[in-house]
């Protein structure tokens, strides 16, 4: 049972059969100017109209990268290095890794750098982003949903207190795409990341999207790709899937939205029955339909997941780049829950292909497993 869309999410088969023709047999380079290299124009071409118009905006705002870490180092650096190192970078301090370490890398450069917190709910108040800028600042960056417990930020609002003040804003809308509406033009910021594999394209291959009155300085140097904003070669496969499951998402959304958040209300009613005491981060808060963070206080979050592992359920704990260590999620702690709480930390994300009796049994493995490592804790004092 996967119950983990949020790492990533099977490849559709329908992006598949896009794609297989670009990786047997079919030959071109989109900047060759034959026929075979017309053809892979012509593909990436339609793929840029099909991402774009996920997200309303026009195919010349796409940029295509390698994923949504490439878009949100090229979003922070390729801003960053536009403008002088006295202006600042904002982000908020429950950021995917890709824009954190991206930030602290830039302020190890001498960029100067400030972190946001969210509030108890996991949000990030427009209110404190605003307080928190500096005089000048280059870039203020806060995602559109987060990654680990869901919570929706109001990008809108963050986006309308700080422009005029001389500040872009980039928003990660990498969890957010195809599980809520991402319309580029209401939310009012100037960069987007997107990535392929979380709406069942394939890995490798992502986007930033790009204010039409904003540049940027590319971080990839070579031939004109990409309006000459990402060199390189395109994956062209790779980006006709991603095109064609930025269609895809397009079609189901609606269905998938209303049918995931009933299924996520139908997971925390059965878990709270089984597991009284669990906890249900960021509750509060305007939640992604597929993403349920949960605390069970007395069992480690780690220890648990390799136990549901083992009982053939794969969730996560925390986010997939911070599992394997040891440290608890940076994002809960940052919402003020305890270090003890957030060990306790799993992570369920759910997806299309998932179901109600899915759900009704991941509780009862759930409590199952819970109880059990909780009657070993006691047994070893
Ligand atoms: C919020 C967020 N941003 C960025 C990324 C990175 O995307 P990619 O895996 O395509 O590099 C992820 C992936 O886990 C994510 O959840």
């Amino acid at each position: 049972m996967y119950l983990d869309h949020n790492a990533t999410t099977p490849l559709d088969p329908a992006v598949l059969e896009a794609m297989l023709p670009y990786l047997q047999g079919r030959c071109g380079n989109p900047s060759s100017v034959h026929q075979a290299g017309r053809a892979a124009r012509a593909a990436v071409d339609e793929a840029r109209e099909q991402v774009a118009a996920l997200v309303g905006v026009q195919p010349s705002q796409v940029i295509f990268t390698a994923g949504g870490t490439e878009a949100n180092n090229l979003a922070l650096k390729g801003i960053a290095l536009q403008g002088g190192r006295e202006a600042a970078l904002v982000v908020s301090a429950i950021e995917h890794p890709s824009v954190l370490q991206a930030a602290a890398h830039l302020q190890r450069q001498g960029w100067p750098l400030v972190q946001v917190a969210p509030d108890r709910d996991g949000v990030v108040q427009p209110e404190t982003v605003a307080a928190a800028m500096p005089a000048k600042t280059a870039l203020v960056s806060v995602m559109l949903a987060n990654n680990e417990t869901g919570a929706i930020q109001d990008v809108a609002a963050i986006a309308a207190l700080i422009r005029g003040r001389g500040a872009l804003m980039h928003t990660d809308a990498v969890q957010a795409l195809g599980k809520i509406p991402v319309h580029f033009p209401s939310l009012g910021a100037h960069l987007m990341s997107l990535s392929a594999h979380k709406i069942h394209g394939p890995q490798g291959v992502g986007a930033l999207i790009l204010d039409k009155r904003t540049g940027i300085e590319p971080l990839l140097h070579g031939g004109g790709h990409e309006r000459k904003r990402r060199a390189g070669t395109e994956n062209v496969a790779g980006i006709v899937g991603f095109g064609r499951a930025a269609q895809l998402a397009q079609e189901r959304l609606a269905a998938e939205q209303a049918r995931l958040t009933q299924l996520r209300e139908r997971l925390i009613a059965r878990v709270k029955a089984a597991l009284p005491d669990a906890v249900v981060f960021a509750e509060r808060a305007p939640r992604l339909p597929n993403t349920v963070a949960l605390g069970v206080p007395g069992v480690d979050g780690e220890t648990l997941l390799m136990s549901l592992d083992l009982m053939g359920i794969m969730v996560s704990s925390g986010s997939a780049c911070a599992s394997g260590s040891l440290e608890p999620s940076p994002v809960l702690l940052a919402m003020g829950v305890t270090r003890e709480l957030a060990r306790s930390a799993i992570r369920v994300s759910l997806g299309r292909e998932n179901t109600a009796a899915e759900v009704d049994l991941f509780a009862d493995v759930l409590r199952a497993q819970a109880e059990r490592l909780r009657g070993l804790a006691r047994a070893a004092g």
